[in-house]
C-alpha cells in the first residue's frame, strides 16, 4: 500500500465526520442551482471524501440549467471520480442517479449516496467497474429496470475509441427528447490522452448539437450537448 493510501485510510473515520457535518449544513435550506453548481466545484472534506468537479464553473452551470430544464427523472454519469458533478445530477434528478467508475467507489459510497436534498426522493447508485465490460453495461441496464434515462454524461476514458464506445454501448439507454453530454470537446488538450474532441468533430457533423465553451482558445474542458432525436442517437461508426 503507497503512503498517500495509508494516509487516507487513517484520516477516513474523522473525514467521515467533518463530511456528515459539510453536507448536513448544506442541505439545512433548500438551495438554488447555481448555489448547487457553486458548491460542487469544490465541496470541500479530505481524502476519499474530497468532494470536487473537474469542470470550469460557467460551464457546468450552463449545462446544468439546460440540464434542469427538461426535469429529468433518471441521470446516467460515466465518470464518477471525486463526485462532483454527481453532486449536481443528485441535486436536479427526481428519482434515480446511476453513477459509474472505473475506481472502486466503496469509501466514497456512504457520502455520496447522501447527495440528494432532503426534501428529494432521488437515490444514488453508484457503480464500479470498467463501462466497456459488457457484463458491466448489463449491471447498469439491472440497475435501471426498463427505465430509460433522461440525461447520460459521458465524462470516463477520454481516448478517441474510449468514448466512442461509452457512446454505442449507452445511448440507446436515452430517450427521444433526452440529452447526452460530453465533456473535453475542445481542440487544445492537455494531455495526449484526451481525445474527445476528435470524436465530437465526427458526431456534431451528423447530429443536433450545442456546444459549451467558455474561451475557444483554452486548453482542456469544453462541453457538447446532444439532443436525441425521436428516431434515436445516430449511430457512429
Ligand atoms: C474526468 S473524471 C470525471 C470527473 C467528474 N465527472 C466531475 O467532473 O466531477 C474521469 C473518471 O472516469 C473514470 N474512468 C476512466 N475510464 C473509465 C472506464 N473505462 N470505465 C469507468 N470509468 C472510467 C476515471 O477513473 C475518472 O474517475
Amino acid at each position: 500500500m503507497d503512503l498517500s493510501k495509508i494516509r487516507k485510510e487513517l484520516i477516513y473515520p474523522f473525514c467521515r465526520i467533518e463530511s456528515k457535518r459539510l453536507l448536513q449544513k448544506f442541505h439545512e435550506r433548500p438551495r438554488t442551482l447555481k448555489e448547487v453548481v457553486h458548491a460542487a466545484m469544490d465541496f470541500g472534506g479530505h481524502g476519499y471524501l474530497r468532494v470536487k468537479t473537474m469542470q470550469i464553473r460557467s460551464e457546468i452551470l450552463q449545462l446544468a440549467e439546460i440540464v434542469a430544464e427538461i426535469q429529468p427523472k433518471t441521470i446516467l454519469e460515466i465518470g464518477t471520480h471525486r463526485g462532483g458533478t454527481l453532486f449536481i445530477w443528485a441535486h436536479i434528478a427526481s428519482e434515480l442517479v446511476v453513477s459509474c467508475d472505473i475506481i472502486d467507489m466503496r469509501r466514497q459510497e456512504w457520502l455520496f449516496t447522501k447527495f440528494p436534498p432532503p426534501s428529494s426522493r432521488c437515490e444514488v447508485k453508484l457503480l464500479s467497474g470498467n463501462s466497456h465490460d459488457p457484463a458491466f453495461f448489463q449491471r447498469v441496464r439491472n440497475v435501471l429496470a426498463e427505465r430509460l434515462v433522461d440525461f447520460l454524461f459521458i465524462d470516463g476514458d477520454h481516448t478517441e475509441e474510449g468514448v466512442s464506445q461509452d457512446y454505442q454501448m449507452y445511448k440507446d439507454l436515452v430517450r427521444p427528447g433526452g440529452l447526452i453530454a460530453f465533456h473535453d470537446i475542445v481542440d487544445n488538450q492537455p494531455y495526449e490522452t484526451n481525445q474527445v474532441q476528435f470524436f465530437w468533430k465526427k458526431l456534431k457533423k451528423i447530429a443536433d448539437v450545442v456546444e459549451i465553451i467558455e474561451n475557444p482558445n483554452q486548453t482542456g474542458f469544453g462541453i457538447g450537448v446532444l439532443r436525441v432525436p425521436a428516431e434515436g442517437a445516430p449511430d457512429l461508426h
